[in-house]
């Protein structure tokens, strides 16, 4: 369990849950995926909820997940992607940065180099939580994602943690 307070909102803090937990509703034009391939139910997702506490009050404001991808067959290949989503009533406060921050250094603490967050060339609200997050952009991966409404280009952002000689 990892967290960290933000003046005037709350204790952040990330609880990882099973894979069948309960997923707080927290939808979003982002996460308008359409029909959905089974196959993709295979890719290993490791989840987390993001609970916000006032001291008094404990919200479960929205989830994180993770999954590896493999850059070449070796154990310092195996790069996590992350993925978030926020209740829509506590988007915009700035939990979005420091839930993604702390679930890349508790990766980090298990000895993985390099945590990657993939988002719409278009969701700029992402985009400015991963920049708050210390992640950095890399690139475009073009037509990467397919959603109810067509294919869309990706921006690829990662958060390293180069391992001491
Ligand atoms: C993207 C998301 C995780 C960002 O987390 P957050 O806690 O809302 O992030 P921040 O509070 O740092 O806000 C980031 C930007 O979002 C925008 N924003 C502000 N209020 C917002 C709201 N209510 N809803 C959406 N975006 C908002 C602003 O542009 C803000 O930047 P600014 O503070 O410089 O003005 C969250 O908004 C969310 O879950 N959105 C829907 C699902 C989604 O897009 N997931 C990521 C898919 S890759």
């Amino acid at each position: 369990m990892s967290s960290e307070m933000i003046e005037g909102v709350g204790t952040v803090t990330i609880v990882g849950v099973a894979d069948d937990h309960p997923t707080p509703p927290s939808p979003s034009i982002w996460g308008d995926w359409g029909e959905m391939d089974p196959a993709a139910r295979d890719i290993g997702l490791e989840r987390w909820i993001i609970e916000v506490s006032d001291g008094i009050q404990t919200d479960v404001v929205g989830d994180l997940s993770a999954h590896a991808v493999w850059y070449g067959p070796t154990a310092s290949s195996r790069a996590i992607s992350i993925g978030i989503s926020l209740v829509d009533e506590f988007r915009g406060r700035r939990i979005g940065g420091v839930a993604q921050r702390l679930l890349a250094e508790l990766l980090h603490d298990r000895g993985i180099v390099r945590v990657e967050a993939s988002t719409d060339v278009e969701n700029l609200s992402e985009q400015r939580a991963l920049e708050r997050a210390g992640f950095v952009h890399e690139g475009t991966l073009r037509l990467a994602q397919g959603r109810r409404d067509g294919l869309h280009d990706l921006q690829v952002w990662s958060h390293v943690r180069v391992p001491p000689e």
